[in-house]
């Protein structure tokens, strides 16, 4: 594939530099049989997440037992808080399928992700809630404030990517924070009591009706949306990080019959038989069983403040990708011959080959998580002569001086490998749920709903999906049953979606 891609080589340094690069890509290759070991290994940790708590795989049940349908009408709003920003919006549903929306977005300031009280965050989140209503929906903020009829609350979805142990619709206790964030004092509160303490306190006639992951919201806004009002299977995200939610038989989910038996089997609905699962794939095979390793993944892990623990997002997500890339560019430029090295001017007298560096020393090269996703995506999608694209990019984001035709040759090379390996690791993930419900034979087409940078921007990151797919027992031809569509900010329809049907009664599955 990429020697059409490479320019014509002058003499030794060149060959030498793309020989190593190949050395270094067939370490990301993940083969056929990877994948089909990758699959029975995700099945099984399914399984197991379903049966007991503390499994690797988290499965954890949601509360929510229906998807919707398109039909739902009302206005909800819906706020999101998962990482950098915070984000509040109204959605009216039409009922046929469209909806409006209106949002707006605030920073979290830096200060307030390691506030010393819960207090401090959450009464944040609430001035924001606040100051929504008073632009968007100031009659009704009005009328309501000082005497708020219950009926006339708003109801608000609650989208909260964080690991949660969920104890109802509407009730979930924080497990750890991620992301940057750390008040200690909030782990093992509930988030939602939190949020309605300091709504109450601002006078809101708003009610936290629902806590939902952004996974879940995914799959509820490609549900209402989806062609054919097909009940969507899948949610999931492949952005910064990475997970997938899904719709469960409720027989199947084990360590319910522990919650009922406590009881909290009365905090659900029963009817539907269903509940979707929020999996926590992120964590998949966090003993490296049948997951990749290479010296850059074992690097990465090491040095991050989580060694061990969610291993297979470490191996697909954004901000993971861009550090795996760092560190093979930065061992390639750093390697002991300078014939071959990455990123060097090389002058060559007689048999004395002599290189200087070409990467300015602030360069983020040398900066863990340095390098951004999108870097990826613009490199993969590079097709200008001689990599013009990816030259400036690398002189740009890099800062490196002069990169040459057979340097950006070389980085095009590694993108393309640690892309695609992510892409096959993620068909392992989509694979593993689609065949342990058993949807491809239950019904003609299994719908799955995505969002995220990477599965909206990296080229071919789909295609490449779907060519694992096609190499899977249990799938094969059947690929071209499964659909995939982006539901793009996914995170505020469906929560408001989840406000609603933790409202009103379900519409059936
Ligand atoms: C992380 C979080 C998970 C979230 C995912 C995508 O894996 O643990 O809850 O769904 O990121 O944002």
């Amino acid at each position: 594939l990429f020697s059409a891609e490479l320019p014509v080589t002058h003499g030794l340094t060149n060959m030498a530099l793309e020989a190593e690069a190949k050395r270094m890509i067939a370490d990301f290759e993940y083969s056929t049989e990877d994948v089909n070991k990758g699959v029975k290994e995700f099945i099984r940790e399914m399984q197991e997440g379903l049966e007991k708590e503390g499994a690797t795989l988290s499965q954890i049940p949601t509360y929510v037992t229906s998807v919707p349908n398109g039909t739902e009408k009302g206005v909800y709003l819906a706020v999101d808080l998962g990482g950098t920003n915070f984000r509040v919006c109204s959605i009216t549903l039409h009922g046929n399928q469209s909806f409006s929306l209106q949002q707006s977005k605030v920073a979290v300031p830096r200060s307030l992700m390691e506030a010393k009280t819960a207090h401090d965050l959450f009464h944040f989140l609430a001035q924001q809630i606040e100051a929504f209503l008073k632009t968007h929906h100031e009659d009704h903020f009005e009328k309501h404030r000082n005497d708020p009829v219950e009926q006339e609350f708003f109801d608000l979805g609650f989208t909260f990517s964080f690991p949660v142990n969920q104890i109802g619709i509407n009730k979930g206790k924080l497990m750890r924070w991620t992301k940057g964030f750390d008040i200690p004092e909030a782990i093992g509160m509930d988030v939602c009591e939190l949020l309605q303490k300091e709504i109450d306190a601002l006078k809101l006639p708003v009610r936290v009706a629902a806590l939902v992951n952004d996974t879940v919201g995914t799959l509820m806004a490609r549900s209402y949306t989806s062609p054919g009002k097909t009940k969507t299977l899948i949610g999931a995200i492949f952005g910064t990080g990475t997970n997938g939610a899904y719709v469960e038989k409720l027989d199947r989910v084990k360590k319910m019959k522990a919650v009922d038996e406590a009881g909290g089997g009365t905090n659900y609905d029963k009817s539907t038989g269903l509940m979707v699962i929020n999996s926590e794939w992120g964590s998949f095979d966090n003993g490296l069983k049948v997951l990749p390793n290479t010296q850059f993944d074992i690097d990465l892990d090491r040095e991050s403040v989580n060694p061990g623990i969610q291993m297979f997002e470490k191996r697909v997500s954004g901000m993971f990708l861009g550090e795996i890339l760092r560190r093979a560019l930065l061992s390639l430029h750093q390697h002991p011959d300078a014939g071959v090295a990455l990123f060097r001017d090389v002058t060559s007298h007689d048999n004395d080959i002599r290189s200087t560096t070409t990467v300015a020393e602030d360069s983020a090269l040398f900066q863990q998580w340095g390098i951004d996703t999108s870097f990826l995506s613009i490199v993969e999608e590079d097709q200008s002569d001689h990599l013009r694209i990816t030259k400036q990019t690398l002189e740009k984001e890099l800062n490196i001086g002069a990169a040459s035709t057979e340097d950006c040759v070389a980085v095009k090379m590694l993108v393309h490998a640690i892309g695609k390996r992510a892409a096959r690791l993620s068909a392992v993930a989509l694979a593993g749920v689609i065949i342990s419900t058993n949807k491809l034979q239950e019904d003609e087409i299994v719908d799955v709903g995505v969002d995220g940078s990477l599965v909206e921007y990296y080229p071919g990151f789909e295609e490449y999906i779907r060519e694992a797919f096609r190499e899977i027992e249990g799938i094969g031809e059947d690929e071209k049953r499964i659909r995939i569509g982006l539901a793009k900010d996914g995170s505020g329809l469906g929560a408001a979606l989840i406000a609603l049907v933790a409202h009103d009664s379900a519409v059936a599955l």
